[in-house]
C-alpha cells in the first residue's frame, strides 16, 4: 500500500462570518487539507457544528477565541475572513512565521495611499502591501502560483474586472469612460444584527448607496489599469438588492471601432477558454443570480450597439463564493499545486 500523503494545515480566523462559514463549508470537504485551527471571537468556545449546526457530521473542532501564538503552531496555510483593519494586524504575525496568508480583507488590496484616503485609517502594514498579490486566477495565476499572501478580491471589483480586463488588453475599450452598474445581495455587508430581509430598509426595496464613493471603486481602476498602463475612470453605482447573495453587474463601455459581437465574444472566449470557473454565455443569453448562487462560477454575457459603438457586458457572481471564500479556495489548490477546482 502506498503512503498516504500528508494533509496541508489550515486554519480559518474570523471562522463564524458569512465567508469563514462558507470556507469551514468548502475546507471540510476538500480531498488535500485539514482544518486545524478556527478562531473568532466568541463568547463562549465550542464546536464549530454546535456554532453551523449544518457542519454537524462534516466537522466538529472547537472554534476558539484569537490567539495567534496557538494558531501559528497548528497549521501551515491562513484563510483571514476578518474586517478590514484586523487582517493587518493578523497577518505580519503569520508571514513572520513563514506561514502563507490568504486575506479576504481589503488590507492588502490597494497602494497604501489609497487604502488610507478610501478606508479613512492608517496602514499598520505597507512592507507586506509589496509583497501581497491580487488573487484574481483568471488574470494573475502565475503570480499566484509563487505567493505568500493573496490579497483575495473584492465581491464587486471581482464582477467587474473580469468583464473589462479582455477588452482593456486588446485596446479596443476608452479606458476614461466605463460604467459599471452593480446590484448585490445583504450578505456582502457581513453578518449583523438586524441586517436581514425583514430589514424594513432592505423588503421590498431597491436601492442605489455609495455612488461613485464606494471603497471598491479605487480597487477596480488599480487592478484595470494594469491592462493598458493608463489610468481607467470608472462610473461604479453599487445597489442592494432584497436577496441574500449574488452579485449581477451590468457594464457599459465604448468601443474604439466598429467592432460586432462576434469579434468582441472571441476576445472574451480566448482570455477564458482555460478558465475553469468562467463560463462565456451564448449570443442573446445572459447570467441570472440563480445560476451562479452557491457555485465558483463567474458567468458573462454581452451585446454590441455597432451604430453607438457600445458594448453592454453583465457578469454574475455568488459574492460568498466567486467574490469571497471559493474565489480564496481556488487561489490556495494554485498556490499548492492541487487542481485549480479542488473543493469547488
Ligand atoms: N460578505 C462578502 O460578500 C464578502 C465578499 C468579499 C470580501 N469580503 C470581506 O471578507 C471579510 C469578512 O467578511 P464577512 O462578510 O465574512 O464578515 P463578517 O460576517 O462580519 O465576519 C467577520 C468575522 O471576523 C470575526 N472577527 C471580528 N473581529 C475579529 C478579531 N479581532 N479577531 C478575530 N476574529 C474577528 C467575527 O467574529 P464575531 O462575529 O464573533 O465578531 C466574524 O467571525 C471582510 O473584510 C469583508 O469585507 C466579504
Amino acid at each position: 500500500m502506498g503512503e498516504r500523503e500528508p494533509m496541508l494545515k489550515v486554519g480559518i480566523i474570523g471562522a463564524t462570518g458569512y465567508t469563514g462559514e462558507e470556507l469551514v463549508k468548502i475546507l471540510a470537504g476538500h480531498k488535500k487539507v485539514k482544518i486545524t485551527v478556527l478562531q473568532a471571537v466568541v463568547e463562549k468556545e465550542a464546536p464549530i457544528s454546535e456554532i453551523f449546526p449544518h457542519l454537524s457530521g462534516k466537522i466538529d473542532l472547537v472554534c476558539k477565541k484569537p490567539d495567534l501564538e496557538e494558531a501559528k503552531k497548528r497549521a501551515d496555510v491562513f484563510f483571514l475572513s476578518l474586517p478590514h483593519t484586523v487582517s493587518m494586524a493578523v497577518a505580519p504575525t503569520l508571514l513572520k512565521a513563514g506561514k502563507t496568508v490568504i486575506d479576504l480583507s481589503a488590507d492588502y488590496r490597494l497602494d497604501a495611499d489609497e487604502y488610507e484616503k478610501w478606508y479613512g485609517t492608517k496602514h499598520k502594514d505597507k512592507a507586506n502591501i509589496k509583497e501581497a498579490v491580487y488573487g484574481l486566477p483568471e488574470l494573475f495565476k502565475d503570480k499566484i502560483e509563487k505567493a505568500k499572501l493573496i490579497a483575495n478580491p473584492g465581491c464587486y471589483p471581482t464582477s467587474v474586472i473580469l468583464g473589462v480586463a479582455p477588452l482593456l488588453e486588446k485596446d479596443l475599450i476608452h479606458s476614461d469612460y466605463i460604467i459599471c452598474d452593480s446590484k448585490s445581495g445583504i450578505t456582502g455587508a457581513g453578518r449583523k444584527p438586524g441586517w436581514n430581509l425583514e430589514n424594513p430598509d432592505i423588503k421590498d426595496n431597491f436601492k442605489a448607496y455609495k455612488v461613485n464613493s464606494h471603497q471598491h471603486l479605487p480597487e477596480m481602476e488599480q487592478v484595470l489599469k494594469c491592462f493598458c498602463k493608463k489610468d481607467v475612470h470608472v462610473i461604479f453605482v453599487p445597489h442592494l438588492l432584497p436577496i441574500e447573495r449574488g452579485i449581477l453587474s451590468t457594464i457599459y463601455m465604448r468601443v474604439k471601432n466598429e467592432l460586432g459581437y462576434e469579434e468582441i465574444i472571441k476576445v472574451y472566449k480566448e482570455k477564458y477558454e482555460n478558465c475553469p470557473f468562467v463560463r462565456v454565455k451564448s449570443q442573446g443569453k445572459f447570467p441570472q443570480l440563480k445560476e451562479v448562487a452557491l457555485t465558483n462560477f463567474f458567468d458573462i454575457g454581452l451585446a454590441v450597439d455597432i451604430n453607438r459603438k457600445v458594448v453592454v457586458v453583465v457578469g454574475a457572481i455568488d459574492n460568498l463564493l466567486k467574490g469571497a471564500a471559493g474565489q480564496a479556495v481556488q487561489n490556495m489548490n494554485i498556490m499548492y499545486g492541487f487542481d485549480e477546482t479542488e473543493g469547488l
